[in-house]
């Protein structure tokens, strides 16, 4: 079978790790995807830049629309961040009957419910395993391994910085500023690293996972944000003499007049898995009333975990793309016509 043709959008941390997984495990990925996959066009802001890593086989350009216009390409790889131009290339994309994998959790957060529908009018995928925890599978754990579940509540570290900030504050005495500056130089934070610290970027998350568990629309303007900017060394140590860790958890449950849906700091008693997460970690809880409770741990930040998940999603949709060339695929996350239309409840 021929290659499918794949265009990226930015080819910076998690760009280039995408093309260097793509590159390194080419032939296990042929394999599993039944057909080689192939980056025919890459969008980029430094051209020079781009092309020493990628050579002459990829068209480089800097207008976005050069790729989601390409008639050649059949999926789009969302990783220029953002949500105006993102959100435009991905309508565009989508209007061209192009399938989209994106990263970009802020996006999804805000637009989702359009992005979703324009997809599902298209019968076109838009997957995002990447937009939450990094590496770690946790939108195929949602949407396939548990569902044949009610699913319960879900808590978890979704953001890697200010679990970096937080662990290295307490075990090496090392201040706030100058653990986010190397946050940030590990490629952990993101372009705005408020987001991060304000809770922003797990709320991000948190309302995709929400989603995705309950049947609900996207519904970030409803999520309580807490970040960690308001927290000192002495709280760390506080909590720490008396048996708790303090850890940003976004939290979501099922209740009966509601669904939660907040991220604030958690004392987080020593004894249990999540308050021994570390570092750059990220790990989802996950509660069904089938399966009782069940944990994802991994790296949620960096290049190469990140594009673990990109990979693993070109992986799937070249998969049902190829099983059905018609683009007539269920839609992988989401059926916009068949949402639970349980509220959100106020904190
Ligand atoms: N800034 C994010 C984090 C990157 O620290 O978790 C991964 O989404």
């Amino acid at each position: 079978m021929s290659p499918i043709k794949v265009g990226l959008l930015g080819l910076g941390v998690v760009g280039g790790g995408t093309w260097k997984v793509l590159t390194r495990n080419a032939e296990e990925i042929a394999r599993r995807a039944g057909r080689h996959i192939e980056v025919t066009a890459a969008a980029v802001r430094d051209l020079d830049k781009a092309k020493r890593l990628v050579g002459d086989s990829v068209m480089l350009t800097q207008d976005g629309f050069d790729v989601v216009r390409h008639p050649d390409i059949d999926i789009v790889v969302e990783l220029i961040g953002g949500d105006t131009l993102a959100r435009d290339l991905i309508m565009e994309a989508i209007a061209q009957g192009k399938h989209v994998v994106t990263a970009n959790k802020a996006l999804l957060a805000k637009h989702g419910n359009e992005i979703f529908a324009a997809a599902h009018a298209q019968g076109v995928m838009v997957t995002f395993e990447a937009a939450v925890a990094g590496g770690i599978p946790i939108i195929k754990a949602i949407r396939e391994g548990l569902t044949a579940n009610r699913i319960q509540w879900l808590a978890g570290i979704i953001n890697g910085t200010t679990n970096f900030i937080l662990s290295e504050m307490r075990s090496q005495g090392l201040p706030f500023d100058q653990v986010l500056a190397e946050a940030q130089r590990l490629g952990y934070a993101e372009a705005d690293p408020t987001f991060d610290i304000e809770g922003v970027d797990a709320a991000h998350k948190l309302t995709l996972l929400a989603s995705l568990a309950f049947g609900i629309p996207v519904q970030f303007d409803k999520a309580h944000i807490e970040g960690i900017s308001q927290l000192a060394a002495e709280d760390i140590a506080h909590a720490e003499r008396l048996g708790y860790r303090i850890k940003l958890l976004g939290i979501t449950r099922r209740c009966d007049k509601g669904i939660e849906l907040r991220v604030h700091p958690t004392l987080v008693p020593m004894s249990c898995l999540l308050a021994n997460v570390e570092g750059a970690m990220n790990a989802v809880l996950v509660s069904g009333d089938v399966v009782g409770p069940t944990m994802y741990y991994g790296q949620g930040a960096g290049e190469l975990p990140t594009a673990s998940a990109v990979v693993a999603d070109l992986i799937d949709v070249t998969r049902l793309e190829s099983a059905d060339p018609g683009h007539r695929v269920p839609h992988l996350a989401f059926q916009p016509d068949a949402m639970d239309d349980t509220p959100i409840l106020p904190v």
